[in-house]
Parts: structure tokens; C-alpha cells; sequence
């Protein structure tokens, strides 16, 4: 038995498979580690902790870091991303009470008095909180990747006349860098909605709100708050403790992101299919098949597209568990931790496939150029050429309709074509590359 409370017989084996949660939590260990550092040193300011003790606890913290947590460094020397070690087989219900076990066997009674003034239920919201802000920075850091690829394929593909669609049928005319650029574009808004949250989420920190009503122990919240990159303390222990509305932020925004991937994936696979054939799909991400010998499947965008569904799902779980409950710390709230932590994982995984999938991708030039041979992609260009002549619109429009009925074909254009027309929001290549740049300008400005 190994709980922070008073256990007095064990639990049943069908209840303990969902209590414990050491595995679940074994995520947020390097947060952990932080907040117990910091609290150990509020509390000695406190005088609840000697500041012998409070030492002995900063090292003891420092072994533990050292023996879960390995910090490598890349071949040029660089810091690289943490490593987390495997999560230890203990009895212990969470993390929090298998870290309090840990210190006690290190500093002995020092280890017992950690946990004045706070509650497992402020630490785990503020180690979401936590968890949740870097994650927002390392996401910034992904679709700034992916936005600048989406940019620099736009410039490279802004001459590759393509027919844009509306209802799945062939529209108007437009690019390869113009289609591209949609996504760009989209990415780009995820970024900035990213880093609107990681700063909002430093606005206050969970921890000192106690089990629900805070605690008559005098502690520095503000120095908790500094110590762990927050503002302020958060006002009102009720709403710290009962509220997850970070994780539904996050969760609905990698829901977003996921069905912006999927409407990626979508194109692409409806662009190699094979009446189209329009893009000449990267080896690397498909795969053949067992019986047909003729067949190359692009395995990897009906991937992206079946697994983004993870991520509105996990946002869809995370809105019902949060739906009707009343204030205060419920223990339903400890399931939302493994969708934050699999959706984070999932988006990441996933961004990382569709940047590199973006690099790797060519279009078929003549593919593309013979669908202009009909479908009269030009109609509503010549129709506006009437109407700036002074051609009411009503009548263009019906003057081309009888044109069309009559036989007369609206197909001749080359990428020479697009560049006579700067229509809003342009596939013109000019207008294609411009907006581009302005996508590369804001990147560099806004997110490194
Ligand atoms: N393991 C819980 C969670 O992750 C925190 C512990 C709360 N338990 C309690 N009895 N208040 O949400």
C-alpha cells in the first residue's frame, strides 16, 4: 500500500486498476520536479522548512532528476529535448505520492513536511498548466516548420497552373503554390492561436489553491508563481482547482489542427488517384501490395487522415468528462490527463509527417495542363471581362452561359494567362509568390 493518506485496508483490485495512475502521470515527472523544488523553497522562507532541510530536499530532487531524467546533448553539443527514463513498477497510487515516498526515503522527515500548504489537487492542475505551456512552444515550433514549407513549395509551385474545385468539380483556374498556400495560410492562424495560448496560460498558477479553499499555512504564492514562470497567483482556489479549461483549449485546438491535416491528406488523395494522377506521390511514405504487383498505395495521407481523428475525438471525451460537473476537485478529472498527453504526442507525430510529406512532394506539370482542355475553367475570367467593360454582371453571366451552350469553349490558359489577371486573394503567380513572402515575413517577425 503506498497512498499520502490514511490507508487502513487495500483497495480492490477492480477500483486500484483505475486509481493508481503513476504510469499516466509518469509524463509530467520533469514538472514535478520543479514544483516540489520550488515549494521546498517557499516553505523554508515560510519557516515551515529549516533551510538544512531544504537543501537536503533540493538534492534529493536533483539525484531523483538525474536517475529518471537523462538531458543529452546532439552531436554539435546543443542541448536536445529531455529524455524520460522508464516509469518505475511501484504501488504508488500518482506521481505525486510516489515522488513524496521517494523524498522521505532520502531526507527522512523533511520529506514529510513537503506537502504542507498545498494539495494534490493544485499540484496536478498546476503541473498541466506547466506541461501545457512548453507544449504550446515545442507546437509553435512544429508549424512554423510546416508553415515555412508550405511557403517556400508555393513559391517553387506558383507556375503550375491546377483547376480549383468547388463542390469536387473543376471551377477556375489556379496553382500548385496557390493550393499550397491554403494550407500555409491555415497553419499559420493555428500558430498564432498557439502562442495567444502559451502566453495566456502564464497568467496565473494553480498552485497554493490547496485541496479546494487554500491553506491557513502563510506561503509566498507570488514566489511560487515566479519560480514556476507564471505572472500571479491564481485568484480563486475553487475555480484553480475544479477548472481544466487549458487542456480544453489545447485539445480543441489540436482538434483544429488535425482536421486541417485531414483536409490535407484529403487533397493529396484525391490527387494521386488514378484518374487524376496529378502528383508524382513520394515512394517513402507508401507502401505496395501482398497480391497485386502493379500497386503503390499512399498509405501515409490515409494515415494522417485516420489517425488525426484521434485528436477531435480526445477534445469531443474532454468537453463530456468536463460537462455538468460541480465545483471542487473531482477525481473524474484525472482522466483528462492521458488525451493531453496522447493528442500532444498524436499532433506532433503527425505535423512532423505532413512537413515532410509537403518537402517530398511533385507535381505531374502535364497532368495537370491537359485538364484545361475542358471543364471551361476560363468562363467566369471572360465573364468579368465583359463586366469591366461595362457589362451588368446579370447579363455576362447569361451572354457566356449561351456562349457555352452554343459550343464555344472557355479552356485556353497557361501559367502567361493567370499572371494578366490580379484577381483577389490571386492565383497569379506574382500574387502567389507576394503572399507567400508575406507568410515567411510573419514567421520570421513573430515566431523566430
Ligand atoms: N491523481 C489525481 C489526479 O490526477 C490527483 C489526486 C487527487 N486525489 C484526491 N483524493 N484529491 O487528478
Amino acid at each position: 500500500m503506498s497512498a499520502l493518506w490514511h490507508q487502513t485496508q487495500s483497495l480492490h483490485p477492480a477500483f486500484k486498476r483505475f486509481n493508481d495512475c503513476l504510469k499516466d502521470d509518469w509524463f509530467l515527472l520533469p514538472y514535478e520536479l520543479r514544483l516540489q523544488a520550488t515549494h521546498a523553497r517557499t516553505l523554508a522562507d515560510a519557516g515551515i522548512l529549516s533551510s538544512t532541510d531544504a537543501d537536503a530536499i533540493a538534492t534529493a530532487l536533483d539525484e531523483i532528476k538525474r536517475a529518471y531524467i537523462a538531458s543529452p546533448s546532439n552531436a554539435m553539443g546543443a542541448p536536445a529535448p529531455l529524455e524520460l527514463g522508464d516509469c518505475p513498477a511501484s504501488d504508488a497510487e500518482d506521481i505525486h505520492t510516489w515522488l513524496e515516498v521517494e523524498l522521505t526515503q532520502r531526507v527522512g522527515d523533511a520529506g514529510k513536511r513537503i506537502h504542507s500548504a498545498r494539495s494534490r489537487n493544485d499540484q496536478v492542475a498546476t503541473l498541466l498548466a506547466m506541461y501545457l505551456i512548453d507544449s504550446a512552444d515545442q507546437l509553435g515550433n512544429h508549424l512554423t516548420h510546416l508553415v515555412r514549407t508550405c511557403a517556400v513549395r508555393a513559391k517553387t509551385w506558383a507556375e503550375i497552373i491546377m483547376p480549383m474545385q468547388t463542390h469536387a468539380q473543376f471551377a477556375a483556374p489556379g496553382s500548385a503554390g496557390f493550393w499550397i498556400l491554403r494550407f500555409g495560410d491555415a497553419f499559420n492562424r493555428w500558430n498564432r492561436r498557439a502562442a495567444w495560448l502559451h502566453k495566456d496560460w502564464q497568467h496565473d498558477c494553480p498552485l497554493g489553491a490547496g485541496a479546494v479553499a487554500g491553506s491557513s499555512i502563510p506561503i509566498d504564492r507570488q514566489q511560487q508563481a515566479d519560480g514556476l514562470g507564471f505572472d500571479s497567483p491564481a485568484l480563486n482556489a475553487l475555480n484553480a482547482t475544479s477548472s481544466r479549461d487549458n487542456c480544453l483549449e489545447w485539445l480543441a485546438l489540436l482538434g483544429h489542427i488535425g482536421i486541417t491535416m485531414q483536409s490535407f491528406a484529403a487533397d493529396a488523395l484525391a490527387f494521386c488517384q488514378t484518374p487524376f494522377d496529378w502528383v508524382d506521390y513520394p515512394k517513402a511514405f507508401g507502401t505496395g501490395s501482398s497480391m497485386m504487383p502493379n500497386k503503390h498505395n499512399p498509405d501515409a495521407m490515409e494515415l494522417l487522415r485516420g489517425e488525426a481523428c484521434a485528436l477531435t475525438a480526445a477534445h469531443h471525451q474532454a468537453t463530456t468528462l468536463m460537462k455538468g460537473l460541480t465545483s471542487g476537485y473531482q477525481r473524474d478529472l484525472q482522466t483528462i490527463k492521458p488525451l493531453v498527453r496522447n493528442a500532444t504526442e498524436t499532433t506532433f507525430n503527425l505535423l512532423s509527417l505532413t512537413t515532410d510529406f509537403i518537402a517530398a512532394l511533385e507535381f505531374k506539370q502535364d497532368q495537370l495542363a491537359a485538364c484545361f482542355n475542358d471543364g471551361n475553367l476560363m468562363a467566369t475570367l471572360a465573364m468579368e471581362d465583359l463586366v469591366k467593360q461595362g457589362t451588368p454582371l446579370r447579363s455576362a453571366h447569361h451572354q457566356i452561359a449561351q456562349r457555352i451552350a452554343d459550343g464555344e469553349t472557355f479552356n485556353a490558359i497557361t501559367p502567361d494567362t493567370l499572371k494578366q489577371y490580379a484577381t483577389t486573394g490571386s492565383p497569379n503567380p506574382s500574387i502567389t509568390i507576394a503572399a507567400a513572402d508575406t507568410l515567411l515575413k510573419d514567421l520570421d517577425d513573430h515566431h523566430r
